[in-house]
């Protein structure tokens, strides 16, 4: 089972889903993971509250490159203000293997851009995480 979504990883780091420039869009942001310095952004386009559709850009290792492809296929369709109120646990879920505290802040980088861009709390997730 595991090295079925090892593999499910890798196929999203090497053909991530959504990444690029989208014009015109909403929302926007970008964030950084503090451990390493790699920066992700996001463009969003709204429409009737819903998150219509979004684009990533940036640069980081498999793992924040692949959660970020990966949930860019879950979040389009989504409420926007659900989106901005996702937990680490949607996030770790949808990777499907364990995480290292130490790769943690790799796997919340894509939603912790989407969360800033959406609701404005760049302070997500905190310390403790
Ligand atoms: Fe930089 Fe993972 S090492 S985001």
């Amino acid at each position: 089972m595991d090295d079925l979504y090892r593999d499910h990883i890798l196929d999203h780091y090497k053909r991530p889903r959504n990444f690029g420039e989208l014009d015109p869009h909403d929302l926007a942001g970008s964030e950084h993971n503090p451990l390493c310095g790699d920066e992700l952004a996001v463009q969003i386009r709204v429409k009737d509250g819903l998150i219509e559709d979004l684009r990533f850009q940036g640069q980081g290792c498999a793992i924040s490159q692949a959660a970020a492809s990966i949930a860019s296929e879950e979040l389009k369709g989504m409420e926007l203000s659900a989106a901005g109120t996702l937990g680490a646990d949607w996030m770790l879920e949808l990777l499907g293997i364990p995480i290292s505290a130490t790769r943690r802040k790799c796997a919340l980088l894509g939603l912790k851009v989407v969360r800033g861009a959406v609701s404005g709390d760049h302070d997500w997730p905190s310390g403790s995480l």
